[in-house]
């Protein structure tokens, strides 16, 4: 089973990025957490980023094609704007987890609102990037009790 790990729009300077905010790891650092992660349960990690939003939606929508177990998802900035990637997450069947770094409700008032959120089956913030791994241990721990 595989599960994708998909990630907006400038986490790719994770680790230079505001790092009293988002911390001293890179994206190579939450991959390899990832990657060990899946490891742990029997999964494949794809592990994507980008700075585009179309791109993220065709990832989406082929993660569904693809018949993914899971959908672990930091939407970044287009968590507070992007009703396409809601819309994305809201034709599949897979669970969608959506994973912030920082505490989203700690910060800014227009970073307290996601539009994933609707689509998500858990939303992990404020554990920086161990939230990843929390994401994908839920996942598993998800799928064992749907197995029962
Ligand atoms: C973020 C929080 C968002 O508000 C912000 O735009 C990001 C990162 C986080 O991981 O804490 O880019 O999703």
């Amino acid at each position: 089973a595989t599960i994708y790990v998909l990630n907006g729009p400038n986490l790719n300077l994770l680790g230079t990025r505001e790092p009293e905010v988002y911390g001293r790891a890179t994206l190579k650092d939450v991959e390899k957490l990832c990657r060990d992660a899946g490891q742990k349960h029997g999964f494949t990690v794809e592990f994507r980023q980008s700075n585009h939003e179309g791109q993220l939606v065709d990832w989406i929508q082929e993660a569904h094609a693809q018949q993914a177990a899971g959908i672990v998802i930091n939407p970044a900035a287009y968590t507070h704007t992007s009703i396409a990637i809601l819309d994305a997450l809201l034709m599949g069947k897979a669970p969608t987890i959506e994973v912030h770094i920082s505490n989203i409700h700690a910060r800014d008032e227009f970073r307290r609102h996601s539009y994933v959120s609707k689509a998500a089956k858990a939303v992990i913030c404020g554990f920086g990037v161990q939230g990843y791994v929390l994401a994908i241990d839920g996942i598993a721990a998800m799928i064992d009790t749907s197995k029962g």
